[in-house]
């Protein structure tokens, strides 16, 4: 991750607090007051589903209630969607048994609730969290216990729990497991496994969801199944699918990985002086094709020239893992990257567990692997993400032009996330994520920024969408490609409180390929009225 790019640099905001907050303080917007009495409803009969019914006000926050704000923003994890004017849930339930999760999914249904559910709520949509209905937020955060099983090489882990959460006791219980999910470690087990995952061993080890062997899903009956009473096919379509449409899933089993007692990790930028083009250009080479051991994501960013005062230039990061020794990473890229020049005083070795906080922090610094613990409760900065998939190298002329518009626009980076090795391997159909052999790379475009405002969001979102059209030419397309756990709304939705085939079939081809006619017909088993569902969900076919 980039430096001013990092997503998960949690900065304070200073933010105003405009009149209009006053104003919504008194005003009940008609929506909700109309379905005031339905939301009493739910909460008895809550409160009459749950073994001790005194439990209730510890689990139920409606919106007078003090703690209601806290508890709404502690997993805000998007300041474009802690504003005055986001939608609000009416009631936040925070189940602490699975008894809960039950009976919030048989009373939502029962009384015509919908129902949003939220594990670490880093949705780049804020779906898990905000909806155009009126809606309650069934937040996971509670359920977050992580079980090793060290002898067995598995954990069960919970979908409250954070990927840091994952790790840190992966790491208490051995030295010499892992597990191959995503960088940052405020990500939630829910969202992330369920919509597909992949950190920086997904070249030797696939996606985080290749290696989750059970799970535990509340139906829309309120039943609790796990991988055999579920089926192959919702068993299938959780793992990618995103797990929203077709259920609330309590638990997954995962499958923990062998690591070495020391990785080798390191950081090289170079700026368009220092032959950064060249650098990116052979990336695209030697990254989707090296020694599986070896994963070096490029971050591309406008920056200021340190060489030619005032100009504008692009800096291209590599930042690496390697699975292995210090002397074996150096022999391999003089051999295939000469040109980047590497040297043992570039790299460093340390445990894998040093690896995920340093990549985690971003600077460079090794902490404790405690911080991995921090939960950062209601701290965000405002950000959009797209993304594409690469298929042919682009030219070294393609990526001249692709600098000019990006020192044009001047502030939107690219991520550039190299495949192969175990991603190849895989079938297309093997799970609901379809993008494997073939690519060569996913790019995420990325942009983040600190000041509230619509004229900033505008600026920002708008050159996010310019880059990705300007990019139409190099990317994957038939069809053009997006990896769901990047949630991006500009590419279709199906529109309030719709279920329509069609719009569901324009991203749903994007993020599933010919995996999605699958995924429809799944969800039209197991939740025929459709009762689960987003802005992206998974349509059910149309009743004949
Ligand atoms: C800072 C940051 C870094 C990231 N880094 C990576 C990365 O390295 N690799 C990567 O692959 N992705 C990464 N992501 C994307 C991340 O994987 C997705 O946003 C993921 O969906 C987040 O899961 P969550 O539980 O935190 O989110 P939430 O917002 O809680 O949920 C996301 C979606 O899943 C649904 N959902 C959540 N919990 C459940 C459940 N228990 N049952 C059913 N449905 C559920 C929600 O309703 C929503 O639709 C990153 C995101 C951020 C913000
Ligand atoms: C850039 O490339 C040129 C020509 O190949 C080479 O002479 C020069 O040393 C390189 N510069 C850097 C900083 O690597
Ligand atoms: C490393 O961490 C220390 C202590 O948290 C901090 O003071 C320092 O600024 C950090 N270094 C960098 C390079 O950010
Ligand atoms: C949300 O906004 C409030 C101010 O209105 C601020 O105190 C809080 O930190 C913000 N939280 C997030 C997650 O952006």
């Amino acid at each position: 991750m980039g430096k001013s790019n990092n997503p998960f640099l949690y900065l304070p905001t200073t933010r105003m607090f405009p009149l209009i907050s006053l104003f919504l303080l008194f005003h009940v917007p008609a929506s909700w007051a109309a379905s005031d009495s339905a939301h009493n409803a739910f909460v008895q009969c809550l409160s009459s589903q749950i073994k001790q019914p005194a439990q209730i006000s510890k689990i139920v926050y409606a919106q007078n209630n003090p703690s209601y704000s806290s508890v709404l923003r502690a997993y805000i994890r998007n300041a474009r969607f802690n504003t005055t004017s986001t939608p609000k849930p009416v009631i936040i339930v925070t189940p602490t048994e699975e008894s809960h999760v039950q009976g919030a999914v048989i009373c939502a249904k029962k009384n015509g609730i919908h129902l949003r559910i939220r594990s670490g709520g880093h949705d780049y949509e804020g779906v898990s969290y905000v909806s155009q209905d009126p809606f309650v937020i069934l937040d996971m955060f509670n359920l977050r216990s992580v079980v090793v099983d060290a002898k067995e090489e598995t954990a069960w882990v919970q979908v409250g729990a954070t990927l840091g959460e994952v790790y840190y006791n992966i790491w208490q219980n051995s030295k010499l497991h892992g597990f191959p999910a995503g960088v940052c470690s405020t990500v939630g087990v829910g969202g992330h496994l369920s919509g597909a995952g992949y950190g920086f061993m997904v070249r030797k080890y696939g996606l985080t969801t290749d290696n989750v062997l059970d799970a535990k899903i509340v139906d829309v009956n309120g039943k609790i199944l796990d991988k055999t009473s579920m089926g192959e096919d919702l068993f299938w379509a959780i793992r990618g699918g995103g797990g929203a449409s077709f259920g609330v899933i309590l638990a997954f089993k995962i499958k923990l990985v062998p690591v070495p007692e020391k990785v080798t990790v390191f950081r090289a930028e170079r700026s368009l002086e220092e032959n950064a083009t060249d650098i990116v250009y052979r990336w695209q080479q030697v990254a989707p094709t090296t020694d599986d051991n070896l994963f070096m994501r490029m971050l591309i960013q406008p920056v200021t020239s340190k060489v030619k005062k005032g100009e504008k230039t692009i800096r291209a990061s590599i930042v690496a893992l390697f699975l292995g020794k210090a002397d074996d990473l150096i022999t391999l890229l003089s051999k295939e990257f000469p040109e980047l020049g590497l040297k043992k005083n570039d790299v460093m070795e340390m445990s894998w567990i040093e690896f995920v906080v340093w990549a985690g922090a971003g600077d460079g610094n090794v902490t404790s692997p405690k911080v991995l613990l921090d939960r950062h409760p209601d701290t965000a900065i405002f950000g959009k993400r797209k993304s594409d998939y690469v298929q042919k190298p682009i030219s070294k002329a393609g990526l001249e032009s692709i600098w000019k518009k990006m020192i044009e626009l001047g502030k939107v980076g690219l991520v550039f996330n190299p495949y192969g090795g175990k991603m190849n391997q895989v079938q297309a159909s093997a799970l609901p994520f379809p993008h494997r052999a073939g690519n060569l790379f996913k790019i995420q475009y990325s942009i983040s920024w600190q000041d509230a405002g619509i004229e900033a969001e505008k600026n920002f979102i708008t050159q996010s969408r310019s880059l990705y059209s300007y990019m139409t030419p190099f990317v994957a397309k038939n069809p053009r490609s997006a990896y769901l756990n990047y949630r991006d709304l500009d590419i279709g939705i199906n529109h309030h409180g719709k279920n329509s085939y069609a719009e569901g079939k324009v991203y749903g081809t994007m993020y599933f390929h010919e995996n999605f006619d699958r995924l429809v017909k799944i969800k039209t088993k197991v939740d025929p009225d459709n009762f689960f569902r987003n802005e992206q969900s998974i349509p059910t076919l149309p009743h004949n």
